[in-house]
């Protein structure tokens, strides 16, 4: 096997943890049913230092409004917390929600955080959105690009982020002490894994960046991005273990094959319907979570592109 010098420094920082409760953070999480996101506020409690993760601004489609509700609830939370934010963390170029990082930026500051390989996420959509030259593609839109195995802190709290593509090329989880975000990787066990049937996506490499979150410690707790039930269980959840993936998920529990689980992925993405919001979110999400630069009347507009997809 190769060895992952990246995964056991993640290892090593979880076990760190796990023995020394000030390395653990606090979590905060926020779900938005309209679009089955789970939007995080972690904390160190001792420095008072937060990242905020995938934050959602409320769209609604048909009227093109939208509204800062949801972003305002993790903003009374911070502030009923006397926390400062440190981080905006994307996980990926999200295609079901907008990002409300920008607002969240202006009002709390922090710095907004996505993967290096957004950059190739903007290649594809700025073609397929004929966006003019003023759309870099450089991912200058924000103010830190993580490479995989990059380490940070917020407050005392150690923090490492790991490239897991697959769902997009640019996904990456993101190690705060014992708990990975793990974005759009795994799901709660009883529902499976993400989607790797968008531009870019691959369910061969997601199928090996699940094995490579769940080859670390067994206490390892993961916090997902999404959650849709399933079939008998009827409460939202977003919280599970490694050693609970490895021996419940229904798509990549232990002994599941890559060439299965490509097959599997591969015929349930064929029935999957295209989410909602995914030109509006993808289109504004690769620009930062900023609107489209409005026109000369002041308004931003959101382009579909019509029989391009
Ligand atoms: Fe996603």
């Amino acid at each position: 096997m190769i060895q992952d010098r990246n995964l056991a420094l993640a290892a090593r920082q979880i076990e760190r943890a796990q023995v020394n409760k000030s390395l653990r953070p606090s979590i905060a999480g926020f779900f938005d049913e309209a679009t089955n996101t789970v939007s995080y506020v972690v904390h160190d409690p001792k420095a008072g230092e937060a990242a905020i993760i995938d934050s959602v601004l409320d769209y609604e489609p048909a009227s093109g409004r939208t509204s800062n509700a949801s972003a305002d609830r993790m903003i009374d939370y911070l502030t009923s917390n006397n926390l400062k934010v440190m981080w905006h963390i994307e996980t990926h170029a999200h295609a079901d929600h907008i990002s409300a990082a920008p607002y969240l930026q202006e009002k709390l500051g922090g710095k907004l955080a996505i993967g290096r390989e957004i950059t190739r996420v903007q290649d594809v959509f700025g073609k397929l959105f004929n966006a003019g030259t003023e759309f870099e593609r450089n991912g200058s839109q924000f103010d830190k690009l993580f490479d995989d195995g990059e380490t940070f802190g917020i407050g005392g709290l150690e923090g490492i982020a790991l490239h897991v593509p697959g769902h997009t090329p640019a996904d990456m989880a993101f190690i705060i002490g014992d708990a990975a975000f793990v974005g759009d990787t795994i799901f709660m066990p009883d529902f499976g894994t993400a989607r790797a049937d968008f531009p870019g996506g691959d369910a061969h490499q997601l199928f090996r960046s699940i094995r490579r979150l769940l080859s670390l410690p067994d206490k390892t707790r993961l916090f997902l991005c999404h959650d849709y039930k399933a079939p008998g269980r009827d409460r939202y959840a977003w919280e599970s273990t490694v050693k609970q993936q490895r021996e419940e998920n229904v798509h990549v529990k232990d002994g599941v094959s890559e060439e299965d689980f490509v097959e599997m992925r591969t015929n349930r993405d064929k029935t999957l319907a295209m989410p909602t919001l995914i030109m509006p979110s993808v289109q504004v999400n690769i620009r930062g979570g900023r609107l489209p630069d409005p026109e000369d009347n002041g308004v931003s507009y959101i382009k579909i592109p019509v029989n391009a997809v």
